[in-house]
């Protein structure tokens, strides 16, 4: 206190030096750090955040030193705007963290930021291909793409083909084996489902095609579907269509900024009937679901009409989350060309005789995401088309 005093009344009595002003500010700075340390250390997990505004660069130096933990993951991943997890040097006030299950918030100069602290990933995100150099940029840029959303996000691909595992898993990204295929060499979508599960701890579960690419939008709507969630008990599936574009590049298509651009740009939203993600609660009854395989037609819309039949809260995501299909010269229907077309449909109707596909396109979810200024929330699609009818 009297030191405090001593240094106050010389800075009043005498003209200030270069030193004394140095010698005031330290005690200031360690108290802003010590500050922001103190919030940091509640943080024990998961954490993203992506800069406000994207001509600024969020790798200072200021050095928090070894205080900021995320237990799991210790390295940086970034894409341009966005950043998730972790780096011991950050500028904290050009930063919004993204809200999880609890928040907090941290008053700065100049922004507001929100911390989340999910306890948990949200999202284990797989998928399956198989080498082939026609294919090499689309799986590449995917590979990059589902890997920047790392450690919210967990990649995960199924092969059985030993230079590809070597491939990804050195990228980062979790490799599995196909435990099951069907129709001429399809993976069977349930077993992979039934296999992350198990070997993954997170809040969803997903499938999606080797070519679909995704954007922060998708860890913002998923967070904030879990928020409203900490009371539903049911099961959820999410789906949403897809924005096709055309030969995108690598510089298109390896930044979040980027793509979300050039889907604006030169982006197609596709048909209600096309589904490429399948997004679904950590409860989800995979174990009931019959051996469909995937890149085989007729699964997609009857996994939705069957989540429908069942009472599960089905969500529309197209307004929320952007999911790219990187089309190129083997075009958009690619699941029709293969042979055993028609393994899915023929299970199907062995099974449930009626399956009217087009109630199970995304415009037939009972539900759908949308964004208002500060959330992303859920409301129940007033009206349904006729060819949602489940009949
Ligand atoms: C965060 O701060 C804003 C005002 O800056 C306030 O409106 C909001 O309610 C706060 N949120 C929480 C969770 O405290
Ligand atoms: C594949 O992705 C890596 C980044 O993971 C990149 O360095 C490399 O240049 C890409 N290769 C091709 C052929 O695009
Ligand atoms: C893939 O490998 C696993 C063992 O690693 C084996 O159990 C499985 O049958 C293989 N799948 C296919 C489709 O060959
Ligand atoms: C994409 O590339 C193919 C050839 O590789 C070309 O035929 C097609 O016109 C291109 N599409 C667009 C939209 O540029
Ligand atoms: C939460 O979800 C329910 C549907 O399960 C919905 O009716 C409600 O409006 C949602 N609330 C918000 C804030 O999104």
């Amino acid at each position: 206190m009297s030191l405090l005093k001593k240094i106050l009344s010389s800075q009043v009595g005498r003209s200030c030096s270069l030193t004394k002003i140095l010698l005031l500010s330290y005690p200031c700075l360690f108290v802003y750090f010590f500050l922001h340390i103190e919030t940091l250390k509640k943080l024990d997990t998961y954490a993203a955040y992506r800069t406000l505004r994207r001509d600024k660069t969020v790798i200072g130096d200021t050095n928090l030193g070894p205080t900021i933990h995320f237990s799991r993951e210790t390295e940086m991943f970034h894409m341009n705007d966005f950043f998730a997890i972790t780096s011991k040097k950050l500028t904290i006030s050009t930063i919004r963290f993204f809200d999880g299950i609890r928040f907090k918030n941290i008053s700065t100069p100049k922004e507001k930021t929100i911390i989340t602290n999910l306890k948990n990933p949200l999202l284990t995100l797989f998928t399956t291909w198989l080498e082939s150099k026609d294919k090499y940029t689309v799986h590449n840029l995917t590979s990059v793409n589902w890997l920047s959303l790392r450690p919210l996000i967990i990649p995960v691909v199924f092969t059985n083909e030993t230079s590809l595992a070597e491939e990804c898993s050195q990228k980062g990204w979790r490799v599995l084996p196909v435990r099951a295929t069907a129709a001429q060499g399809a993976p069977v979508l349930k077993y992979m489902y039934l296999d992350v599960m198990k070997r993954f701890d997170s809040n969803f579960y997903a499938f999606a095609n080797s070519d679909i690419l995704f954007t922060d939008k998708l860890v913002e709507t998923l967070s904030d579907i879990l928020k409203n969630d900490s009371s539903f008990k049911g099961h959820t599936l999410i789906i949403g269509k897809r924005t096709n574009v055309d030969n995108l590049t690598k510089s298109e298509g390896s930044s979040l900024s980027a793509l979300e651009s050039v889907s604006k740009k030169r982006g197609k939203s596709f048909g209600t009937y096309a589904e490429d993600y399948f997004i679904t609660s950590a409860s989800y009854p995979w174990k009931d679901i019959p051996d469909i395989v995937i890149g085989r037609r007729a699964y997609d819309n009857w996994l939705v009409l069957n989540a429908r039949r069942m009472k599960h809260r089905v969500l529309d995501a197209s307004e929320t989350i952007l999911a790219v299909h990187q089309t190129t010269k083997a075009g958009n229907f690619e699941g029709w060309k293969h042979q055993g077309t028609n393994y899915n449909h023929k299970l199907l109707v062995k099974l449930y005789k009626k399956v009217p596909y087009t109630a199970g396109y995304t415009d037939c979810a009972e539900f759908v995401t949308r964004k208002d200024k500060i959330k992303i929330s859920i409301t129940r699609r007033l009206k349904l088309a006729k060819h949602c009818n489940l009949l």
